[in-house]
């Protein structure tokens, strides 16, 4: 797979499907970039992929609900891989309101996204959608201070954002299904790329931070960047755990590049 490119939609979880997409990294493999809509009674996206395959993306939505009835729009935070095709979408969906914090609000405030349909919501906060509650979670990795993930407590799947990300070689289904030494190896590599401060923290109260984590009981865990993970999370915060010891990333630089590109 050489370009970003959005494979089928498929259903992940109870009431919940993911749009995904993969997108190469030179040099690196795979990074799956996936949203996700539940299908409360009042409808949640859960941020809304990459702006350069907008279209292609908002048929995919579109074909799963009509935007007039989508509710809110949890953004996790605010990189362009999450809220890419935001503005476009708030355009479609008039009754949607984007939930986010404080700092959230502020940087989709410069990026020129209108605040006047945002609702703030901290972690430990509930949003209240009708037939559930989503509780805010704060996950153990991110890259932004505002990332705030989520578990939809009726059927305990958890939205992670960032965090539980892995990078790939090739695309799966799932999480469990792949190689294990290959996930191992995919998940710290990401983390020591998403969260370089892993390597300079603390592993007790990291490990702390994981725990958290542990007693939500997730079921499922939705990471932005990983396909759906079912019965691995010791796992998981294994790796994460083995990443606080990993080397701190550096991406190649422009003489490497220059040589991949001739490649
Ligand atoms: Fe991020
Ligand atoms: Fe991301």
């Amino acid at each position: 797979m050489n370009e970003p490119t959005l494979l089928e939609p498929g259903l992940v979880a109870k009431d919940t499907t993911s749009i995904n997409a993969y997108f190469p990294l030179p040099g690196l493999g795979l990074l799956p970039i996936n949203a996700f809509l539940i299908n409360a009674q009042q409808p949640v996206l859960v941020d809304t992929g990459l702006a350069s395959m907008g279209k292609q993306f908002r048929e995919q939505l579109y074909n799963l609900i009509d935007p007039a009835d989508l509710q809110w729009i949890w953004i996790t935070h605010a990189d362009p891989d999450h809220l890419g095709n935001l503005k476009d979408i708030l355009n479609d969906a008039p009754n949607a309101r984007i939930v986010t914090c404080y700092l959230g609000m502020g940087k989709m405030g410069i990026l020129g996204i209108p605040l006047d349909r945002v609702y703030l919501l901290n972690p430990g906060q509930q949003l209240d959608v009708g037939d559930r509650k989503l509780l805010a979670v704060s996950p153990p990795t991110y890259d932004a201070p505002e990332t705030c993930g989520l578990l939809d407590t009726k059927n305990h799947t958890l939205f992670s954002a960032d965090s539980f990300g892995a990078l790939m070689q090739e695309p799966s289904e799932s999480a469990e299904a792949m190689n294990t030494d290959a996930l191992r190896e995919g998940c710290i590599k990401w983390a020591t790329i998403d969260a370089p401060w892993l390597s300079k923290i603390d592993n007790a109260s990291f490990s702390d931070s994981l725990s958290d984590i542990s007693r939500l009981n997730a079921t499922t865990i939705l990471s932005s960047h990983l396909p759906p993970a079912r019965g691995i999370n010791s796992e998981l915060f294994s790796y994460l755990m083995d990443a606080t010891r990993a080397p701190r990333f550096f991406g190649p630089d422009q003489a490497a590049l220059e040589k991949m590109m001739a490649a």
